[in-house]
C-alpha cells in the first residue's frame, strides 16, 4: 500500500511537472483567452473559462441557482462580499443543468450551448453565412467576440447586451438593456432602458399587470427634458473616463470623470440606470451617476393601493393604506386590497381620508381644473370607481382636481403642493392618520426572499461497468491528488498569509500589522479621543492616509480575535454616509485594534460651542445623526444597537455632516433578542443613558439609542449639558427643564427663544425650531414605547424640511 502511495506521488509530480497549466492557481500563471474552433467548455470543469488578457473579465458557466448555470461574462475578482458583479449572460432566461451541459465552437464559426437534457440549443450565435472556423476572444474591454481567419469581427457579446453596458460598448436602436429580475435572479426583469421611436433614451417599466414610461418624465416633452428628436442615428457609448455621450443629446460625466476607473452603466434591479466605479481598495462599486434621483418616481415597484417612500438605508420601500394589507406577502407588485368592504356607489356613505405630500401617478377617471376642495369630493363621489382623488395647488386661488379610478404608482412627494384624498367609507373606523401610513409595518426585504431552485433534472443514461470503473479510479486519483496539493500548499505557505488574504476577500477590511500601527501612530503619541472602548489615536500611513486608530481594552483579554472578527466583520457591512467607515483592524496577541477614516473637524461635542455650527447646520446634524442611526436599527439588517451616543461620538467632515462613530460597545441582537443577556451591564454615558438601563428586568431594545439621541438633540438646541448626576427623579434633566419652560408658556411659543442657545449665530425659523425641539422631546420620553423609532424621526424631521405647516397634526 505504502508503495502504491509512493507510485501516485511520483505519478503526480511528474504530471505535474508536464502539465503546469493545468495544476497552478488563476493568478500566477494566465489561463487562456483564446478558444479554438473545434474546441467546448464544459460546465462541469471547473477550470473551463475564459480570462480576458489583462484578468478583468472571466467567461464561463456561471451558478445562478441550485444546478443552474448561465454561460457569462463576469469581473474576475470578487467583490467584498464575495459576489461577482456579471456583465453579460448568453442564457439569462434558460439556465442550464449543472451536468454535461457544453458550449461548443463548431468548425462553421458557430457558438452553441447545449443542455444534455434539451434536444435543441439553448442558444447559439447562429450566423448562418460562415462557413469558415472562427476563434473566440475574451478581450480586455469585456468584450467576447468571434473573429474569422479573414480577422472580420462575426459576433460580440456586445452586440447582445443584458442589463449592462461597459465603456466603448455602443446602445443601439437594437439592443436595449433589460434588468434583472430580482438580486438573485438573473432572468429578463420589467425595466428597459431603449430607443424610443422618436430616437430618445427611455425607461420604461413593462410589467405584467402595468406599464409605463418613467424617465424622462413623461409629463413633459422630450424638449423639456433637454432630450433632441432630431438625432439622424440611435446610439450612446460610455468612454473609460466616464463621459457619457448619446445621439439624443443625453450628456453626463460621471462624478470621477477624468479619472481611470473599473466601470459599468447597469438597469439595476429596482428600475434606475446607473454608473458604478469600482473602489479597488474596499472591492465595492459605488455609484458616480444615476438617472433617478427620486427613486419613488420609477414606476411599479409598488403595485396598486401602496406608496412608495424613500426610507433612509434602502432607497426606499412600500407601505399599503392604511387598513389595507398586501396581496402577496412576498411581491409588493401584486400591491395592496382593503381590509374593509368598499361601499356601493352614490349612497353617499363615503367618507376622505386626507394624506398631504402624496401623489398617484396618472389613472384618472376625470380632470377637472379650477375647482374647490368640496367640489372636487363631489365629482370623485359621483363617479362610482373613483377611488380617492388628488388636488393639486396650481398657482394663487387656482387647484386642480383629479379623480382617480386607480391607485397606483404612489409617492411622497418632496415638492408639490398636493394632497391625495382617499375613499372611505364612512361607516367604518379606519385609521386616521397618515403616520402608520408612511411606515408601513409590511415591510419585506427584498433581498432576504427565498431563491427557488431551478429544476433543471435530466434523465440520467445507464452506464457500462467498465465506464463506471475508470470513473471510479478517476475520482480516487483525482481525490489523492488534491490531498497531496493541499499538503504541498500548505507547506509552502504561512498560514497566517493565507488568513490574512481570506479575511481580507470576504470582509473587505484590511488587516494590519501591530508594528504597521505603531509606526503610522508614532508610537501611540498622538491621543484625540478616548472612549468606553479605549483610546483613540491619530495615525498616518506611507501613502499620506490619515486614520483613526482606536486601540480596544475591552477586547484585549477577554474575547478572542473569533470574536473580535465577527463583530467588526458585522460593521464592515454596515454602510452609510452618516456612519464611519471602519478600513480595517489588527489582531496580534493582546493587541486589538479597529482602523477608521479619520474626521478632520473633531466631534460634535468639541464644535457644540463653536459658532461655525450655526441653525441651519445643526438641523442638518440632527437629520443626519438619524439617518445613521437608523440605518442602524434597520429592519433588514441584523439589528445593531449603538448604546452610546452622544456628542462625543458624532464626528463632522469638513462640510459639517455628521458620522456616527465607536461601535465599541454596541452588541449585535437577535432580532427578537429584546432580553439579551449581553446586556445585563449598564452601558453608555450618565446622561444620556435611557432610563431602561437602570432597572434591571426592563428590556433593551434600540429606544435606548432614540433617548441618547433625544438627549443630544437638546443639548444641541439649548447648550446646556445634561445633568451628569443622572436621578431617577426627574429634577435637574435637561428635558424636564425644557418641558416646564414650554408649559409656563401656556401655548404661547415664547418659551422657545427662552430655551434655545443664544450664543449660536444664526436665524432659524421659529417652526421647524419646535418641532425639532418636540421631536427630542418624544424621544426622551420615559416610557420606551412612547419614544418614535429613529426611522420615524427621520422621516419627522424630513417632512418638516420639505413643508413645516402640515406637519403639525401628526405629532
Ligand atoms: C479589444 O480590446 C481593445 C483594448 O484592449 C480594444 O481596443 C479593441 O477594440 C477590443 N476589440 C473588440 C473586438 O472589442
Ligand atoms: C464632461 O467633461 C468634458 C471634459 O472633461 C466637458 O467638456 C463636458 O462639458 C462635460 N459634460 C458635462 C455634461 O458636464
Ligand atoms: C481621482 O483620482 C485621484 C488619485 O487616485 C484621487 O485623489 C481623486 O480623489 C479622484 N477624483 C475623483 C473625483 O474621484
Ligand atoms: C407571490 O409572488 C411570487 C413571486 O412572484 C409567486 O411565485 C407566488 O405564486 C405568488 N403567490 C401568490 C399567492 O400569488
Ligand atoms: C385597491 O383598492 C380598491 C378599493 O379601494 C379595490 O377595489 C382594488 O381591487 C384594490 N386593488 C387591488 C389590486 O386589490
Ligand atoms: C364584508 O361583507 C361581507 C358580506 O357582505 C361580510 O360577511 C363581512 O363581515 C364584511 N366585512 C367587514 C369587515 O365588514
Ligand atoms: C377660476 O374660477 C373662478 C370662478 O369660478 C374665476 O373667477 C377665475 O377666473 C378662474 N380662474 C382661472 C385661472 O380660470
Ligand atoms: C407651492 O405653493 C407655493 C405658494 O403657496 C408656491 O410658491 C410654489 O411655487 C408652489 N410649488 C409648486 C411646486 O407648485
Ligand atoms: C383600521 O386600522 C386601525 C388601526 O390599525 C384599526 O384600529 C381599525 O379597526 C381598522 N379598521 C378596519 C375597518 O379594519
Ligand atoms: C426567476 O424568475 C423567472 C421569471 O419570473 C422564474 O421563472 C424563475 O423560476 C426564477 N428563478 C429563480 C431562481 O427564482
Ligand atoms: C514606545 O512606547 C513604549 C511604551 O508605550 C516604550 O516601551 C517603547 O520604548 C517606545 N518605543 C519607541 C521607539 O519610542
Ligand atoms: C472643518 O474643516 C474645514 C477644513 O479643515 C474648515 O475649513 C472648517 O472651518 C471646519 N469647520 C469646523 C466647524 O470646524
Amino acid at each position: 500500500m505504502a508503495s502504491l502511495f509512493v507510485f501516485h506521488v511520483v505519478a503526480l509530480v511528474l504530471l505535474l511537472s508536464k502539465t503546469p497549466l493545468l495544476y497552478s492557481s488563476p493568478t500566477s500563471l494566465s489561463l487562456p483567452s483564446v478558444l479554438k474552433p473545434g474546441s467546448t467548455l464544459s460546465v462541469e470543469n471547473k477550470d473551463d473559462f475564459l480570462i480576458s488578457p489583462n484578468g478583468l473579465f472571466t467567461a464561463g458557466f456561471y451558478s445562478v441557482g441550485e444546478n443552474a448555470y448561465c454561460f457569462s461574462v463576469w469581473f474576475t475578482k470578487p467583490l467584498s462580499d464575495k459576489s461577482h458583479t456579471i456583465v453579460w449572460m448568453a442564457n439569462r432566461d434558460v439556465p442550464v443543468n449543472g451536468k454535461r451541459s457544453k458550449l461548443s465552437l463548431l468548425k462553421t464559426g458557430n457558438l452553441v450551448l447545449r443542455d444534455a437534457a434539451q434536444p435543441l440549443p439553448i442558444w447559439t450565435t447562429n450566423i448562418i453565412d460562415s462557413k469558415e472556423p472562427a476563434h473566440l476572444f475574451m478581450n480586455n474591454t469585456g468584450n467576447l467576440y468571434l473573429q474569422n481567419q479573414d480577422n472580420q469581427i462575426i459576433w460580440q457579446s456586445f452586440g447582445s447586451p443584458t442589463n449592462t453596458l461597459l465603456p466603448l460598448q455602443q446602445l443601439t436602436k437594437d439592443t436595449p438593456l433589460v434588468s434583472s429580475r430580482s438580486s438573485t435572479n438573473y432572468s429578463s426583469g420589467f425595466y428597459k432602458l431603449y430607443f424610443d421611436n422618436d430616437n430618445v433614451i427611455r425607461l420604461v417599466y413593462n410589467g405584467p399587470r402595468v406599464a409605463g414610461i418613467y424617465w424622462p418624465d413623461s409629463r413633459k416633452t422630450a424638449w423639456a427634458s433637454g432630450r433632441s428628436t432630431f438625432a439622424s442615428r440611435r446610439t450612446a457609448t460610455l468612454d473609460m473616463s466616464g463621459h457619457f455621450v448619446s445621439s439624443d443629446s443625453l450628456f453626463f460625466n460621471t462624478s470621477d470623470s477624468e479619472n481611470q476607473s473599473v466601470r459599468r452603466l447597469t438597469v439595476d434591479v429596482d428600475g434606475n440606470f446607473r454608473a458604478y466605479s469600482l473602489d479597488e481598495t474596499r472591492r465595492i462599486w459605488k455609484v458616480t451617476w444615476q438617472a433617478i434621483s427620486d427613486t419613488c418616481r420609477v414606476h411599479g415597484i409598488c403595485g396598486e393601493n401602496s406608496t412608495c417612500s424613500i426610507s433612509p438605508s434602502h432607497d426606499r420601500k412600500c407601505s399599503c393604506l392604511p387598513n389595507h394589507t398586501m396581496i402577496n406577502r412576498t411581491d409588493w407588485s401584486y400591491g395592496c386590497k382593503p381590509k374593509f368592504n368598499t361601499t356601493l356607489c352614490g349612497n353617499g356613505e363615503d367618507d376622505f381620508l386626507h394624506f398631504p405630500n402624496f401623489d398617484f401617478y396618472g389613472y384618472e377617471a376625470k380632470y377637472v381644473p379650477n375647482i374647490t376642495r368640496e367640489e372636487c369630493k363631489k365629482v370623485c363621489l359621483g363617479i362610482c370607481n373613483c377611488k380617492g382623488f388628488h388636488f393639486n395647488y396650481e398657482t394663487e386661488g387656482y387647484f386642480s382636481c383629479y379623480a382617480k379610478f386607480r391607485l397606483l404608482n404612489g409617492f411622497r412627494t418632496v415638492n408639490s403642493n398636493g394632497s391625495m384624498y382617499l375613499k372611505v367609507p364612512k361607516s367604518i373606523p379606519l385609521l386616521s392618520n397618515s403616520e402608520n401610513f408612511v411606515n408601513g409595518d409590511d415591510l419585506i426585504c427584498s433581498e432576504k426572499l427565498p431563491t427557488v431552485p431551478i429544476d433543471r433534472a435530466y434523465e440520467k443514461n445507464p452506464k457500462h461497468e467498465s465506464v463506471k470503473s475508470l470513473m471510479i479510479f478517476t475520482y480516487v486519483f483525482g481525490a489523492l491528488e488534491t490531498i497531496c496539493i493541499i499538503y504541498f500548499f500548505c507547506r509552502t505557505r504561512k498560514p497566517s498569509t493565507t488568513r490574512q488574504g481570506y479575511l481580507q476577500a470576504t470582509t473587505g477590511f484590511q488587516r494590519f500589522s501591530y508594528a504597521e500601527l505603531k509606526k503610522a501612530t508614532s508610537n501611540f503619541s498622538k491621543e484625540i479621543g478616548r472612549g468606553g472602548g479605549g483610546i483613540v489615536y491619530k495615525g498616518e500611513f506611507s501613502n499620506n492616509r490619515v486614520a483613526a486608530i482606536k486601540l480596544l481594552k475591552e477586547y484585549s483579554n477577554k474575547q478572542g480575535e473569533a470574536e473580535l472578527l465577527a463583530e467588526i466583520s458585522t460593521l464592515g457591512r454596515l454602510n452609510h454616509m452618516n456612519l464611519i467607515d471602519i478600513w480595517g483592524y489588527c489582531s496580534e496577541r493582546k493587541h486589538k485594534l479597529l482602523v477608521y477614516e479619520y474626521m478632520e473637524n473633531g466631534s460634535l461635542a468639541q464644535n457644540l460651542h463653536s459658532s461655525k455650527l450655526d441653525w441651519s447646520k445643526r438641523f442638518d446634524i440632527a437629520v443626519g445623526t438619524a439617518k445613521g442611526l437608523a440605518y442602524l436599527h434597520e429592519e433588514c439588517l441584523e439589528w445593531v444597537l449603538h448604546c452610546d451616543v452622544k456628542p462625543h461620538n458624532i464626528l463632522l467632515d469638513t462640510n459639517c455632516n455628521p458620522k456616527v462613530a465607536d461601535f465599541g460597545l454596541s452588541k449585535l441582537l437577535d432580532r427578537d433578542g429584546t432580553h439579551n443577556t449581553e446586556f445585563t451591564r449598564a452601558r453608555g454615558t450618565r446622561g444620556y443613558m435611557a432610563p431602561e438601563w437602570l432597572f434591571v428586568n426592563h428590556p433593551i431594545t434600540s429606544k435606548v439609542d432614540v433617548y441618547s439621541y433625544g438627549v443630544v438633540i437638546l443639548e444641541m438646541i439649548t447648550g446646556r449639558s445634561p445633568a451628569s448626576d443622572q436621578s431617577l427623579e426627574s429634577k435637574g434633566r435637561l428635558d424636564s427643564w425644557v418641558k416646564e419652560k414650554m408649559i409656563a408658556a401656556g401655548g404661547t411659543n415664547g418659551w422657545i427663544e427662552e430655551v434655545v442657545d443664544v450664543t449660536v449665530d444664526g436665524k432659524y425659523d421659529i417652526n421647524k425650531m419646535e418641532i425639532l425641539i418636540k421631536v427630542a422631546l418624544r424621544c426622551s420620553e420615559e416610557d420606551k414605547d412612547a419614544r418614535p423609532t429613529m426611522s420615524q424621526v427621520v422621516d419627522m424631521l424630513l417632512q418638516v424640511e420639505e413643508n413645516g405647516d402640515n406637519y403639525e397634526d401628526s405629532i
